[in-house]
């Protein structure tokens, strides 16, 4: 196909930023993604979906967006056998010449959860597990986009402020894409597996004696003083990315919409790139109505449920966090406002849940075979609060969202089954409820009669 074929052309989705608060335009961001009058985030808008006929992605209408997107499924071309890219004609175009750093991210399965749908009291579960990317992460969806548009620019240097599965994602796409990364880290609060992926793929790994909040702080002088580029989730092109798996979801679904979508809350730009999707799709033609999108948090993170439940969403007080979900340990959520408007618009709601909580959940998404990390678990241990309020009825179909794998933090789940995860803890007394799912290694003579003896009493108990 020649470069300047109709079908390349009308592939094209033509981007621009809009602040989220001023609604000022423009064509680029400085190096911190803030907008230059009012100081608030940007968001990609596509100024040629508008057209006299309604809105059109690339010129295609919706039933043909999706007989594309199908088609491509056979494709061997690297863009198209991305889970992302595959979608691009609702995504910002590089330009002529400039190929994505892809690691064939996205292409995550839908799961039903059995077990977990039991422990809810619902009829059904689902779950989209985002962990089964390249690198065990939703965060791999989003930067694909982000560090393609950091390579296109030029930059020798990319960097970000992580609780682990960021960094993680950053320094496999920096090193795909030829770029150096830097990442900051809190100190002894990441889970072993992701530190050893970004020094694995040769980032500059710093850890700062600060905790997650406070490593945005340096990163964000950094970038003021020195050319590199930001992959925070502030950085616009990163949602994008993390839209498609909501779009792949709806694909999975057959373009039917479930009723409630549950999301764990950290920096809160997940749970806005998700339901920037669902408020495009539905625009675009592409469903009829929007999932309620809920977002939890852990009781210990809880500043945006805070902020919604105490002072109706018009301020969000920045605290200190504290929970062993490490991977949403943040106190002051950069995309906040994004996420407010996703839960006003979609009618979804917050919910918070406790260490304890947490942990029996991720044990019962592991009991089913799937597992996930301690951050994702947030989603079913929120949904069965979201049962019991009557929020969400037993019938209604619902699909959480798994973000990172069970391998992300193996130390959690060894010492949940150990029973020692919260031994000296304020949650000691509330975690002996944890016992009859807790599956220690047992440690047996060398015979034959002592594994059959152990089998036996399993047997026996069902
Ligand atoms: N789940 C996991 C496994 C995460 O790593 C994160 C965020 C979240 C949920 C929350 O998503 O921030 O978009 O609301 N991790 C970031 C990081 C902050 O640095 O890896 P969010």
């Amino acid at each position: 196909m020649s470069p300047t074929s109709p079908e390349i052309k009308a592939q094209v989705s033509v981007s621009r930023l809009r602040c989220i608060n001023c609604g000022a335009t423009a064509d680029r961001a400085e190096q911190n993604f803030r907008c230059p009058n009012c100081g608030d985030l940007f968001e990609v808008f596509y100024p040629g979906w508008e057209t006299s006929r309604g809105l059109r992605a690339a010129g295609h209408d919706a039933a043909a967006l999706k007989q594309i997107w199908r088609e491509r499924k056979t494709s061997l071309a690297p863009a198209d056998t991305s889970g992302v890219w595959r979608f691009r004609e609702l995504l910002p175009s590089l330009a002529h010449g400039h190929e994505p750093i892809t690691l064939r991210e996205g292409n995550t399965p839908l799961y039903d959860l059995p077990r977990c749908a039991r422990a809810a009291g619902m009829q059904s579960l689902q779950a989209k597990h985002q962990g089964m990317n390249p690198t065990a992460s939703f965060k791999d969806t989003g930067m694909t986009t982000a560090a393609s548009f950091a390579r296109q620019e030029g930059f020798r240097w990319v960097a970000c402020a992580s609780t682990g599965n960021t960094s993680a994602s950053m320094a496999a796409y920096a090193a795909r894409g030829g770029m150096r990364s830097l990442v900051l880290i809190p100190e002894g609060k990441i889970s072993w597996g992701k530190l050893s992926q970004s020094l694995d793929y040769g980032a500059i790994t710093c850890q700062l004696r600060t905790d997650f909040d406070g490593c945005v702080k340096v990163l964000n002088e950094l970038v003021g003083r020195k050319p590199i580029y930001l992959l925070n989730s502030v950085n616009p092109y990163r949602l994008e990315g993390q839209k498609t798996a909501a779009i792949e979801l709806l694909e999975q679904l057959e373009w039917q919409p479930p009723d409630h979508l549950v999301v764990p809350g950290g920096n809160l730009g997940n749970s806005s790139a998700l339901g920037k999707a669902f408020l495009e799709m539905k625009e675009l033609g592409l469903i009829s109505r929007l999932p309620k999108l809920s977002v939890i948090q852990a009781e210990g993170a809880n500043p945006f449920y805070r902020s919604i439940r105490e002072h109706g969403g018009k301020k969000l007080l920045p605290m200190q966090a504290e929970t062993l979900a490490t991977a949403i340990r943040i106190g002051n959520p950069a995309s906040w406002k994004k996420a407010l408007r996703v839960i006003q618009a979609t009618e979804g709601t917050v919910e918070q849940v406790s260490e304890v909580e947490i942990a029996l959940a991720k044990a019962e998404i592991g009991s089913d075979g799937v597992g996930c990390e301690p951050a994702s678990a947030v989603t079913l241990a929120g949904l069965k609060k979201l049962v019991k309020q009557g929020y969400v009825k037993s019938g209604e179909s619902v699909v959480l969202i798994l973000t990172g794998h069970v391998l992300k933090d193996p130390e959690f789940t060894l010492q949940f089954h150990r029973g020692d995860l919260f031994t000296g803890s304020a949650h000691e007394t509330a975690a002996k409820t944890l016992k009859p799912q807790q599956r220690a290694p047992l440690v047996l003579d060398a015979t034959v009669d002592a594994v059959i003896e152990t089998l036996e009493r399993f047997d026996s108990e069902g």
